[in-house]
């Protein structure tokens, strides 16, 4: 399978350096020998039909910070890349926008109009526009897969389409965001200051480009929108959300749920069919009182009741355990070879 990398910031590199860490397990297990024939970041392309050196272009990106210093790169824009460049599949792992869903949207409806399979971590055009991606994808011919969009390695969509096809979901509540959830928790157990805790979930790698899209709760709002439409087959977008974030959140308000066995936590929650984003007091012995940058989600079901999943909602290596499966999938489909 013939790959178009479009991306090459925290989760790009993360997706090069998961081929090179998985290359011989991969050939093993599957007999799946991906090739990466082109990376384009905002300086450029890299192309090479016969498979792209990805150690020497991490070499370079991680010195320079753009993919036009490397050897044989040109200023082919990514758009071109995707029309021109032939691939089965494109990975748009570009950073998110949630008001236009650019630059993402465009990559993604450009790869599916030429019949290329399309895998993404890119929240804001799903935020935004899920109805039109789905219903291209599906004029054309091609599979569109988001697992790590929206809980990074937690297999939430997996999990209720495939592993709980039985079930009817009824409900999805959970932290979705792992830099908030670093934040109250660290405020929570150490009494440190809001501002001091952002910088470290930043330091962490953790924290979008943009840190106020986690703060504002616009980040957990991303998420629900995308888990709604994945799993409770709705068509919602971002402006469904009535959305609060953690910033008005005072040590003083911390203590007190402490002093009454509660903490608080950012939830983003589904019910009923309304969309919600706020801090909510959780008790300390629930299951969604997860520490640090742990996400968490919930499913109520018909038949299974309750299920809940926790993991690593984010992070280079993590968010590719889901864009892996997601490759995997269309492989092992058939597709795409
Ligand atoms: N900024 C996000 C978070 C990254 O903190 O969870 C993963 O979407």
């Amino acid at each position: 399978m013939r790959i178009n990398l479009v991306g090459f910031g925290v989760i790009g590199k993360g997706f090069a350096k998961t081929l090179i860490m998985k290359r011989d397990w991969l050939k093993a297990r599957y007999g799946f020998e991906p090739s990466v024939v082109s990376i384009s970041d905002i300086t450029g392309t890299l192309v090479n039909p016969d498979g792209i050196d990805l150690s020497a272009t991490l070499e370079t990106v991680n010195r320079t910070g753009r993919i036009i210093d490397c050897p044989g790169a040109t200023v082919m824009q990514s758009l071109d890349a995707i029309r021109g460049v032939d691939a089965e599949l494109m990975v748009e792992v570009t950073p998110t926008n949630v008001k236009t869903g650019e630059p993402g949207l465009s990559h993604m409806l450009a790869a599916m109009d030429v019949g290329k399979h399309v895998v993404t971590s890119n929240k804001g055009p799903l935020a935004l526009a899920y109805k039109k991606l789905r219903a291209t994808a599906e004029k054309k011919g091609v599979q569109f897969k988001f697992e790590s969009s929206a809980g990074g390695a937690m297999p939430l969509i997996n999990l209720a389409n495939e592993v709980l096809s039985g079930d009817e979901i009824i409900s999805i509540k959970g932290i979705l965001n792992g830099t908030t959830n670093f934040i109250l928790t660290k405020m929570t157990k150490e009494g440190t200051d809001f501002e001091t805790t952002l910088k470290e979930a930043q330091e962490l790698g953790i924290a979008e480009t943009d840190p106020s899209y986690d703060i504002s709760g616009s980040d957990t709002a991303s998420k629900l929108v995308i888990l709604t439409n994945a799993i409770l087959g709705r068509e919602a977008t971002y402006s469904d959300v009535s959305v609060q974030g953690i910033t008005k959140i005072t040590p003083e308000a911390i203590a007190l749920a402490k002093e009454e066995g509660f903490v608080i936590k950012l939830i983003g929650e589904v019910e009923d069919g309304s969309l919600s984003v706020a801090p909510k007091l959780v008790p300390e012995n629930h299951p969604l009182n997860v520490d640090g940058t742990l996400n968490v989600a919930s499913f109520t079901t018909d038949l299974a009741g309750d299920v809940t999943i926790v993991g690593r909602g984010a992070g280079a290596i993590e968010t590719n355990s889901a864009i892996l499966s997601d490759i995997l999938s269309i492989y092992r489909s058939g597709a795409g070879r």
